[in-house]
Formats: C-alpha cells, structure tokens, sequence
C-alpha cells in the first residue's frame, strides 16, 4: 500500500515554527511512517518576513492570512505556532474546515476556550494532537514504560521543576509572554503546563490543586524582543506585567500520590532546567531535560550494598523511539522530541487513529491550569470536579 501524502499548512515562523519545520522535513529521513508529510503552505502575516521563512524552512508556499490557508483544499492539516490567544479561532476554524490540526501548547486561553475546541475535532471528526513535545524524549517514554510494567509500585511523590532565567533582566521588554491578553498567563500556562502534563502522562489524574503565583517585576519597557534571550530596550514607556514569573503549588492525584510544583522564569542559571522525580513503594527515577538522554532509576530490590541510582542512557535500540537514530549511545536532542511526536501524527492521521496527547488531554491540562489560578485567587485547596 502507498503511503499517504499529508500536506501541511503551518501558522507561526519563529521558534516553534523553526522546531516543527525541522521535524516535518526529518520524519520521513528517519522513520517509516503510514503518513508522509508535504510542506505545503506556512503562514505569518508579514509577507516578507514570511516569504523569507517558507525559503528557509523549505515550505512550498506561502500566505499572509490564515484564513486563507485554511479555506485551501490542498492542505490535510493545520499546525499552529502562533501565540496562545490565536489557538482557539484557528483550531475551531481549521476543524470546520475538515483539517486535522496539531496546536502548540497551552491548547487554550481558558477552560471554556479548551472545551469548545475539543467539541469542534470531535464534531468535525479530524484528528487533533496538542504539541506536548517532553513526552516523546525517549528517557520520559521510557519512565513511563517502567512506571505501567509496575517497577515503581504504587507510586507515593512526583516533585516536578520547570526553571528558566530569561526573564531576570528589569529591562528585559514586555514581550507576548508578558501579556495577558495574549498568552493568559505567564510561567505557569508555558512551563507548568508542561510538567503537569508529564504528571497526567507518568503518575495519573489530579484531583485537588493548592497553588500560589508571584509576578516579581511589575513593570516593563514595552517592545518586542528582536532575537536571544538577552534585553534590548533600555529605558522608554513602561507597561504593566499582568502575568505571573512563577507558579508554585502542591497537588494530590486520584491516585492518592502526590505531587509537589514549580514553574518560574527567575532561577537564575536555569536556562531550560526541566525537571522531575517519582518515588514509589518499590523504586524511584529522575529526569532532567539537560541531560535529557539519561534516565536515573533506583530499584528498592537491588542486592544490599549495591542500592542507588543507576544512570540509563536511553539511547539503545530497545529504547522507544531511540532505534530510529542513531547506534547506541549516540545521541539525540530537542529537536528529536518533536520528530518523534511528529511520527505519531502521521501514523494518526494515516490510520485514522488519534494519538495522544490530543485536545482531550490539552482541555484535562488546562483544568489542572486554571484550578492552581482558581487556588491562587482564593488562598485555598481546588478540586479539579470544581473547575471541570
Ligand atoms: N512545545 C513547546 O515546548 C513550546 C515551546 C515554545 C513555544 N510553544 C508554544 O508555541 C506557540 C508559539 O510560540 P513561539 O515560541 O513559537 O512564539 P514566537 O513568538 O517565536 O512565534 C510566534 C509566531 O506566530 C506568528 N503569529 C502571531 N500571530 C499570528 C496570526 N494572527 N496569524 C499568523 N501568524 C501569527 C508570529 O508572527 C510568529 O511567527 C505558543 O503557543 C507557545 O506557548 C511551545
């Protein structure tokens, strides 16, 4: 059987633009997919910029309204990168439409906004994916794959840590990040998002959220950032900081393990510090994203004497999504996570089967989102039930 053709239409040329581009050209190099992608069309609305984007990135086409691109009957699925608060328009347009969409984290400004876009895939029967790309390092695939063999046992702890620093400078400018209206909150719906979703992926459903945010410096310059992380707009107008730098809370899971978190963009020295460690009756492991290949397991049966964590390079063959690189121990990196999450895709839309994690579990991510806000606001405990 020939392989299905997938033409792409992608919103959104920047970072995420970048990283999926990357991984769309690289799925069909490395693996064997019942789907194919074809870099159809991209979109961004400064047409100079965004033609200079579909040459570089190895797009076909171009178009400066995303309307546009999703009125097109040669485009099989949308793949938004654009900023938080475009998500929802697009994804409900493009499932009207009958594209398949992949959206990029968080799925949505709200849980209202959420719910509505999962009504919309579903009615629309398209396959839907939300870019939670830390699920697909193979070290965190294969955490999961210990954690349902039970080598963990019933699990007691998750303490997870999303830590950045780019922010730290008081003249670093009042980017989208920075913006309410355009993002819906700060370190916690770009970081926290991220580690709960890992949570809901390796320990299980919340059930009740306690949380705390801080917004440390009040006041920007207003711009944009031109490029890097470092500050350029010294002096000017400032503008208010409605957002949060860091988002702290504890939460307990259906489960009865629970679960202890932390997202900022105020740890100095932390430039991507992705963290987590589960503990459970029978053992324990560890990630980091800056040493994202290495996955660090204790196992409460080792030999007394011999009991510690041991350091696994999930770069073998028989580690998920590992095999498809490299020989063992030559290893992979970020953009990888996005290859990986890719292959998925394709199989999905191919097979007309819909992967994970899609905007079922982007609504349940931002439930656990909006509960810790909720908690926040109020100084108390959150059910998920409350917010659901
Ligand atoms: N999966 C991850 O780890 C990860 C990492 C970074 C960002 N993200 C998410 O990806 C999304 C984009 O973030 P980014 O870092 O790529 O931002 P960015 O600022 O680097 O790029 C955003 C792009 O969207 C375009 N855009 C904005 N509004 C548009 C519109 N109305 N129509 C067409 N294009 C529009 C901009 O011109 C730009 O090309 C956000 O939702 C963010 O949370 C996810």
């Amino acid at each position: 059987m020939g392989k299905k053709q997938i033409r792409v239409g992608m919103i959104g040329y920047k970072f995420m633009g970048k990283a999926h581009s990357h991984a769309y050209r690289d799925v069909p190099f490395y693996f064997d997919t019942d789907g194919v992608p074809v870099m159809q069309a991209i979109c961004g609305r400064d047409e100079a910029g965004v033609k200079a984007a579909a040459q570089k990135l190895g797009w076909a086409s171009y178009e400066t309204d995303w309307r546009k691109l999703i009125e097109r009957d040669d485009i099989d699925l949308i793949d938004i990168g654009a900023p938080n608060n475009a998500h929802a328009e697009i994804a409900i347009a493009a499932a009207q439409a009958g594209k398949h969409i992949l959206c990029e984290k968080p799925l949505a400004m709200s849980v209202e906004e959420a719910k509505r876009m999962l009504e919309a895939v579903r009615k629309a029967g398209v396959i839907h994916m939300i870019c939670h790309n830390y699920r697909f390092v193979p070290a965190v695939q294969y955490a999961k794959k210990l954690i349902d063999e039970g080598r963990l046992g019933k699990i007691y702890h998750i303490r997870a840590n999303y830590l950045q620093d780019w922010i730290m400078d008081p003249n670093f400018p009042l980017v989208w990040r920075l913006k309410k209206e355009v993002c819906g909150s700060g370190s916690h719906g770009d970081l926290a998002a991220h580690s709960l979703d890992l949570a809901r992926f390796l320990v299980g459903e919340f059930k009740e959220v306690n949380g705390m945010m801080e917004t440390f410096i009040k006041e920007r310059p207003i711009g944009e950032m031109s490029g890097g992380l470092s500050a350029n707009v010294k002096g000017g107008e400032l503008g208010e900081v409605d957002v949060d730098d860091a988002s702290i809370f504890m939460a307990r899971f259906e489960n009865g393990a629970v679960g202890v978190f932390e997202a900022t963009r105020f740890a100095g020295g932390n430039r991507n510090g992705n963290r987590f460690e589960i503990n459970g009756e029978r053992g324990s492991i560890r990630w980091d994203m800056e040493q994202m290949n290495t996955l660090q397991f204790y196992s409460a049966e080792d030999e007394p004497g011999m009991q510690g964590f041991r350091s696994i390079n999930c770069q073998e063959e028989v580690h998920p999504y590992a095999g498809a690189y490299w020989p063992p121990a030559h290893i992979i990196g970020y953009e990888h996570t996005f290859i990986n999450l890719f292959t998925e895709l394709m199989n999905g839309i191919a097979n007309g089967k819909n992967p994970t994690p899609n905007f079922e579990d982007g609504l349940n991510n931002q439930i656990v989102l909006e509960a810790v806000q909720k908690s926040a606001q109020t100084g108390r405990w959150v059910s998920i039930a409350e917010v659901k």
